[in-house]
């Protein structure tokens, strides 16, 4: 704590030392002519206790705005761990927690940024390794250009176009470059289209026959946003669903107005996903350990995609627990339209 630290305005503060070095100066030159010192001795003494004034008074008013010019360009070489000591409550302290916040902000923009890029080439180097693998064995003549080493030539190749495909919808996602195309339209035809889609990919992939059943309340229900965009959200909430179902499951794809809100929801009855890692499946490349463990599955990105385009609407996504088993992703739009 600084002498002046409490007061609230730099104003104040300066007023308070050009006063004090005032009043202390006089003093000085005051005693010193009585005890016979002579004008030049009481001056000088004076000139002193003035500076001395102010150097104890003034202490920590500038050495914010010091450390913050030290810290920028620390930051500007790409070291974001700097913090400003930020104590006083007058304006330069109020700067020096803005500082501090916006350091704290850098730093962590930048540990997403370098978790990207680490995320991103691990990702791609894997399905390039499985091909570099078969290639190598096709060309050294180990194994033969059959349809299996073909198949699994051609599965790695479609993993790479899908993270592709994925990243640059992100990346067009956070850049806006694609502002969403908000208009009214009929729920039912898009859950309906988007059913089906999902259930001709579980039938190419070798789905168990699994059941996708669509529910409308009121069955003609109205909503406001983009369709393409809500289209997606769903498609990569069913692709989820329908992986994660046992054979023979139901996957249930509904949507009912909830007061001022549209719900809609795509229910499993599959695992579930463990408590502690509800919000955590949004994040860009996060998966669940045991979907980890397997080969088949996604990159982690699909949730992500759907929650940017959730909150572009200005709505929530989440996932809950389906008793006794299975999971329940949650999208909440703002406004039902009439
Ligand atoms: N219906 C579900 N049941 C159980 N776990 C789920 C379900 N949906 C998502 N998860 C978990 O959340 C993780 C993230 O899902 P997300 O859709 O983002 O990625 P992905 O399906 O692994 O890959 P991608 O969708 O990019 O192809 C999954 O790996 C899985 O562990
Ligand atoms: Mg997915």
């Amino acid at each position: 704590m600084r002498p002046l630290d409490r007061l609230t305005s730099i104003k104040t503060k300066l007023g308070i030392v050009i006063v004090g070095a005032v009043v202390g100066t006089t003093l000085a030159i005051v005693l010193g002519v009585t005890a016979g010192l002579g004008w030049k001795g009481s001056a000088l003494i004076s000139a002193a206790v003035g500076l001395l004034f102010i150097q104890v008074l003034a202490r920590g008013m500038t050495s914010p705005l010091r450390e913050m010019a030290s810290a920028s360009r620390e930051m500007a070489t790409g070291d974001y761990g700097r913090r400003v000591t930020a104590t006083s409550r007058d304006e330069v302290g109020e700067l020096a927690r803005a500082f501090n916040h916006m350091a704290a902000q850098l730093e962590e923009a930048d540990r997403v940024r370098r978790d990207l890029v680490a995320n991103v080439s691990h990702e791609l180097r894997t399905p390039i390794s499985a091909l570099q693998a078969v290639l190598e064995n096709l060309v050294d003549g180990v194994a033969p250009p059959d349809e299996r080493t073909l198949r699994t030539m051609l599965i790695q190749v479609e993993r790479l176009g899908r993270l592709v495909n994925q990243l640059l919808d992100l990346s067009k996602l956070e850049s806006g470059v694609v502002p969403l195309q908000h208009r009214t339209f009929e729920l039912g035809s898009l859950l309906r289209q988007a059913a089906h889609e999902a259930r001709v990919n579980a039938e190419q992939t070798g789905a168990r026959d699994i059941r996708i059943d669509v529910e409308l309340e009121p069955a003609d229900l109205r909503a406001d946003g983009d369709p393409e965009g809500l289209h997606q959200v769903l498609s990569n909430l069913l692709d989820n669903a329908v992986r994660h179902s046992p054979e023979g499951g139901r996957v249930r794809l509904s949507a009912r107005a909830a007061r001022d809100r549209i719900e809609l929801e795509v229910a499993d009855e599959g695992p579930g996903i463990s408590p502690g890692e509800e919000a955590r499946v949004f994040e860009r490349f996060y998966r669940s350990d045991a979907a980890r463990s397997t080969s088949e599955g996604g990159t982690g990105l699909g949730l992500a995609i759907a929650r940017w385009i959730v909150d572009l609407h200005g709505g929530e996504i989440r996932a809950e627990r389906r008793e006794p088993h299975g999971c329940r992703m949650v999208v909440e739009l703002p406004g039902v339209a009439a």
